[in-house]
């Protein structure tokens, strides 16, 4: 597994969502040995709303879109970190995934982990695994993990905090492992030669 990128799906300005995208980044780079890790935090790297210009990639979407495509490219999974803003995803996340196509996500297994400032969580589970990986053929992984009352966990320290911040920092190290058992898993699929994009541009 040479890349795994992190997408920081919150908005907002020094957000709760990238202390928990730099604590994955430690987690992958401890557990998977040899494997690089890129962070694309949405507030701080904002993608323009689509429009219909991207189709036509024209030279502004190519400024914004092309590098951010091509370190998705070069990935070989990913971990999507949601957190649940008034029960949703945020919508620079929602924009992440109108944006990105199975050029870039195709047959890549892809870590959800919802954050939630109190007892929340599962609603960006549900909405993504429902509805953001239609056409881009996202692989989401089984384990998924929500990080609950997250200004108490996952704080700079390495001892943990309290019993949740334990509990929590084991199963990330579980749930990474496991990515990273996904990610070298499917490359094999990537390569089978049976990806026909060009009959299905589209699933059903
Ligand atoms: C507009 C908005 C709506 C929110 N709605 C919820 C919610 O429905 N459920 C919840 O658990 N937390 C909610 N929160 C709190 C976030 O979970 C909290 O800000 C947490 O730090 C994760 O978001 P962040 O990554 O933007 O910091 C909301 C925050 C914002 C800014």
């Amino acid at each position: 597994v040479s890349k795994i990128t992190i997408i920081s799906g919150s908005q907002r300005q020094n957000s709760q969502s990238l202390k928990v995208a730099r604590f994955f980044q430690h987690s992958i780079e401890t557990q998977i040995a040899g494997t690089a890790v890129h962070v694309i935090d949405l507030a701080a790297n904002p993608l323009p709303l689509w429009d219909e210009d991207f189709w036509q990639s024209a030279e502004r979407w190519q400024t914004a879109w092309g590098p951010v495509a091509a370190e998705l490219q070069a990935s070989d999974g990913f971990v999507i970190v949601a957190p649940e803003w008034h029960g949703m995803v945020p919508p620079a996340l929602k924009n992440f995934f109108v944006l990105a196509s199975s050029r870039e996500l195709g047959h890549k297994p892809g870590l959800l982990v919802a954050v939630s400032a109190s007892r929340g969580g599962s609603y960006p589970i549900a909405e993504l695994k429902l509805s953001s990986n239609k056409n881009n053929r996202l692989v989401y992984v089984p384990d998924h993990v929500i990080v609950r009352d997250v200004k108490n966990v996952l704080n700079d320290g390495a001892e943990p905090a309290s019993e949740e911040d334990r509990l929590i920092r084991e199963r990330i190290a579980y749930s990474v492992k496991l990515l990273g058992a996904y990610a070298s898993a499917l490359i094999a699929v990537r390569e089978s030669g049976l990806i026909d994009y060009k009959t299905y541009p589209f699933g059903m």
